[in-house]
C-alpha cells in the first residue's frame, strides 16, 4: 500500500488523530445533550455537562448506553435530528423483543460509504475490481453498507444479497469478481455448492474475501483460504454504531482489525464493573460515535469481547483483536464459560469432520448440557467418526475445561447458513 493510496485521516499522526477525536467528541456530546432527551437526562443524572469533557479520558465519566436504552426509545427516540433529515433507516432483527432502529442523514451515509471504501481498500480492493456482495440486503446493514462502500471505492458491485446459493455460484463464475463480501458461515455454504456443481473452488477469479457479521476463528480463516485459494480478512461493525466498516483487517498483516478511530472511539471496559481497562486487556468493547448526526451513540456497550492493540499497517489507528465471543453467545456449563468459537477451533482441526457444526443446549435435571454436533466428511469411515468424536470431546475437556457430548452426524445433514449463523440451538425448557 503506497502513501498516495491512503486517505488524509489514515496519514494523521497520533497527535493529529487525538486532537481530531477530542474536537469531534465534544461536538458529539453537545449534539446529543441538546437534541436527545434520553442523553440530556442521563448526563443530568450523572451531574455532567458536555463541557466537562476536556480530554479523551474524561469520556469515562459519562454514562453508558445499552441496547435496552435503544429499545426503550423505539422507534425514533434516539434520533438527534428532525425526522425529515433522516435519509435511511436500518434495524437489527432482534431475536427477542423489539428491533433496534438506527437512522442516517445524508452526511452519515457519506461517511459510512467512506469507511467501507477504506475497509475494502485495506483488504486489497482497488478501483475497477468487481465486488460480489452476498451479505443480505434490507434492514440488515451488511448488504447496503458493503454496496455503497464498494461503489465509493470505484468498484463494480454485484448486489447478489443472501440466498439462492446455486445462482451465486453461477454469478461468480460468469462475472469473475475479485472480491466477495459475505458472512464466513455462508462462504462455507457456497463452498459446498461449488463442489456440488463440480467446480473447483480454487479455480475462481476470487482473490479476497471480506468476512464479518459473526465471530470466526483463525482455523476458519485457514480453511477458507486453503479451500478457495484466496486471502480472507475480517470486517467488523454493528448497526447501532454504523454497520460494517467500523474496523477492518489489513490484508498485508492479517493481525486484527484497525478501528477507524477518526469516526468511532473505542474503549474496553470490565463487563461487570464498567471500569475502563488499560490497553491490551480483554473486556467488553464500547463505542462512541464521533461524527454521526442522525443517531450518535455515547459509550455504547457492544457486548463484544476483545482487546485493543497498537496499530500496525495503519499506525495511527488502534487494532482490536479478532472477536472471540459475544457475552450473549457465552454458554455457562457447570460454572465454566464456553464460546462457540472455542468449539469452532477444535472442530476445524479435527480430521474426518467437515467445517459444519452446531451446539445443542439441553437441560438434564437442573444442569445444562451441551452436545456438539459435527458433520462427517463423505469419505469418513465409521471408525474415524468414533475417533473424531472422542478427539473433539477430549479437546473441549482439555482446552475449555468442561465435558460435552459429541455426535458426528451424516454429511449434509446439519442446517446450512444463509447469512448470520446461529451456532447455538437452545432446547432448554423455558
Ligand atoms: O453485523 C454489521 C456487519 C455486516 C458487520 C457485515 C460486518 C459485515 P449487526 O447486525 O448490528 O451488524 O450485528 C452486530 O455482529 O456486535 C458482533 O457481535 C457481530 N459481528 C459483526 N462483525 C463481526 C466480526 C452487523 N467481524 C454484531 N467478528 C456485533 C465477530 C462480528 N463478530
Amino acid at each position: 500500500m503506497t502513501a498516495a493510496e491512503l486517505d488524509a485521516a489514515e496519514q494523521l499522526g497520533p497527535d493529529g488523530l487525538r486532537a481530531l477525536q477530542l474536537e469531534r467528541l465534544r461536538a458529539t456530546l453537545r449534539h446529543t445533550y441538546e437534541n436527545v432527551p434520553f442523553y440530556r437526562a442521563a448526563f443530568d443524572r450523572a451531574g455532567l455537562r458536555p463541557e466537562d469533557c476536556r480530554s479523551l479520558d474524561d469520556l469515562a465519566r459519562f454514562p453508558f448506553t445499552t441496547k435496552a436504552d435503544l429499545r426503550d426509545n423505539y422507534p425514533f427516540g434516539m434520533f438527534a435530528v428532525d425526522r425529515d433529515r433522516v435519509r435511511r433507516i436500518h434495524a437489527s432483527s432482534g431475536t427477542t423483543g423489539r428491533p433496534t432502529v438506527v437512522g442516517y442523514t445524508d452526511r452519515d451515509l457519506d461517511v459510512w460509504a467512506d469507511v467501507v471504501a477504506r475497509s475494502i481498500r485495506a483488504a486489497g480492493g482497488r478501483p475497477g475490481h468487481i465486488v460480489h456482495v452476498a451479505y443480505g440486503y434490507g434492514l440488515f446493514t451488511g448488504g447496503l453498507g458493503a454496496h455503497y462502500g464498494a461503489e465509493r471505492l470505484g468498484c463494480t458491485v454485484v448486489p447478489a444479497s443472501g440466498g439462492m446459493t446455486a445462482r451465486q455460484v453461477q454469478l461468480i463464475q460468469d462475472f469473475r469478481p475479485e472480491i466477495i463480501m459475505v458472512t464466513p458461515s455462508y462462504m462455507l455454504t457456497l463452498l459446498d455448492e461449488f463442489e456440488r456443481q463440480g467446480v473447483d473452488p480454487r479455480s475462481t477469479s476470487l482473490k479476497v474475501g471480506i468476512f464479518g457479521a459473526e465471530p470466526w476463528t483463525e482455523q476458519m480463516r485457514w480453511e477458507i483460504e486453503e479451500r478457495f485459494a484466496i486471502d480472507a480478512v475480517d470486517i467488523y461493525g454493528l448497526s447501532e454504531v454504523m454497520g460494517p466498516g467500523v474496523a477492518q483487517e489489513c490484508v498485508e498483516t492479517k493481525d486484527g482489525l484497525h478501528i477507524w478511530e477518526d469516526h468511532f472511539y473505542p474503549e474496553i471496559v470490565d463487563p461487570l464493573t464498567g471500569e475502563v481497562l488499560p490497553e491490551g486487556e480483554q473486556g467488553e468493547l464500547v463505542f462512541t460515535s464521533l461524527s454521526k448526526e442522525a443517531m450518535p451513540v455515547i459509550r455504547y456497550r457492544t457486548r463484544d469481547l476483545t482487546r485493543l492493540l497498537p496499530g500496525t499497517a495503519r499506525p495511527s489507528f488502534r487494532r482490536m483483536e479478532k472477536i472471540t465471543g459475544r457475552s450473549d453467545d457465552m454458554v455457562i456449563l457447570r460454572g465454566v464459560n464456553l464460546f462457540p468459537t472455542q468449539v469452532e477451533e477444535i472442530v476445524l482441526r479435527t480430521p474426518g469432520v467437515a467445517p459444519h457444526f452446531q451446539l445443542r443446549l439441553t437441560r438434564e435435571g437442573r444442569l445444562d448440557a451441551l452436545t456438539v454436533r459435527a458433520e462427517a466428511r463423505t469419505e469418513t469411515s465409521p471408525e474415524q467418526r468414533v475417533e473424531a468424536a472422542r478427539s473433539i470431546a477430549a479437546a473441549v475437556k482439555d482446552g475449555v475445561g468442561v465435558s460435552v457430548a459429541v455426535e458426528i452426524v451424516d454429511p449434509e445433514t446439519l442446517e446450512r447458513s444463509v447469512g448470520k449463523f446461529r451456532r447455538i440451538v437452545d432446547e432448554r425448557p423455558k
